[in-house]
């Protein structure tokens, strides 16, 4: 049995103080959730976030992280210093990355097995254009970015792994996936992940996230393959996101 995992990506959003204000109103409001509670805040914000979780449910995760250990790379940030910061999940290869940051799928590949190594659990993102989606790709399209990130994965640290499944035209624009959509484009990234390691698909997690918000929620997470959400926007609010975690 998948436990479900519910992760805010904050993205560049919230200051330390504001993000230690928002955990506070959160904590009370997820308390009691069945899903696995995780924030994602900014890098500079992980140090606030980390005193402002303790005692709580909430698991902390960061936005991306750099593959190398440590070295002469300005302004990027090592595994060790979020793993000091109490950081337990890493988004990588989220779409914006993809997009503004030059990330690819061979660099989402080394940062998720240097999470792994250093004992932390990457949240892969693939999903398609609005382009590819019109074209009929999207699964070769999620397909082959599952593939690619989880070349040399060890197949003991595939229960350790999460992708979200992101349709990048979803997300921001108030646009979802339908829930069959989303269910069916996740059964195959779960697909693909069977036939590089058999017998293992059904021990990673797949969120859905593109648009996701109290009001679809619960649709979204009744579908057989959806394991979680990677919320955004309505991560931003303590109520919206309660009610998301409290499908
Ligand atoms: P959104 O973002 O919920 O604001 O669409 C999701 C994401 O980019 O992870």
């Amino acid at each position: 049995m998948r436990r479900p995992i519910i992760a805010g990506n904050w993205k560049m959003n919230k200051t330390p103080s504001e993000t230690m204000q928002l955990i506070e109103e959160l904590k009370p409001l997820v308390r009691n959730a069945a899903a696995e509670v995780v924030v994602c805040p900014t890098s500079i914000c992980l140090f606030a976030a980390k005193a402002a979780i303790a005692n709580s449910n909430i698991v902390l995760g960061a936005q991306n992280v750099y593959f190398e250990d440590k070295g002469a790379y300005t302004g990027e940030i090592s595994c060790d210093s979020l793993l000091e910061l109490g950081v337990t999940y890493v988004i990588i290869g989220h779409s914006e990355r993809r997009q503004y940051f030059a990330e690819t799928d061979e660099t989402v590949n080394k940062k998720v097995l240097k999470v792994l190594q250093k004992g932390m659990k990457p949240i892969i993102c693939v999903g398609e254009k609005l382009e590819e989606k019109e074209l009929g790709v999207t699964s070769e399209v999620v397909r082959s970015q599952t593939k690619k990130a989880l070349a040399n994965v060890l197949p003991t640290d595939i229960e350790k792994i999460v992708i979200a499944y992101e349709p990048i035209w979803a997300i921001g624009t108030g646009l979802t996936a339908t829930s069959q959509d989303a269910n069916n484009t996740i059964r195959e990234i779960r697909a693909a992940v069977e036939e590089m390691f058999p017998g293992r698909s059904q021990d990673i997690r797949i969120q859905y996230g593109g648009s996701m918000k109290p009001e679809n929620a619960s649709q979204l997470m009744g579908m057989s393959d959806i394991d979680g959400g990677l919320i955004g926007g309505a991560s931003l609010k303590a109520g919206d996101f309660a009610r998301v975690v409290n499908y």
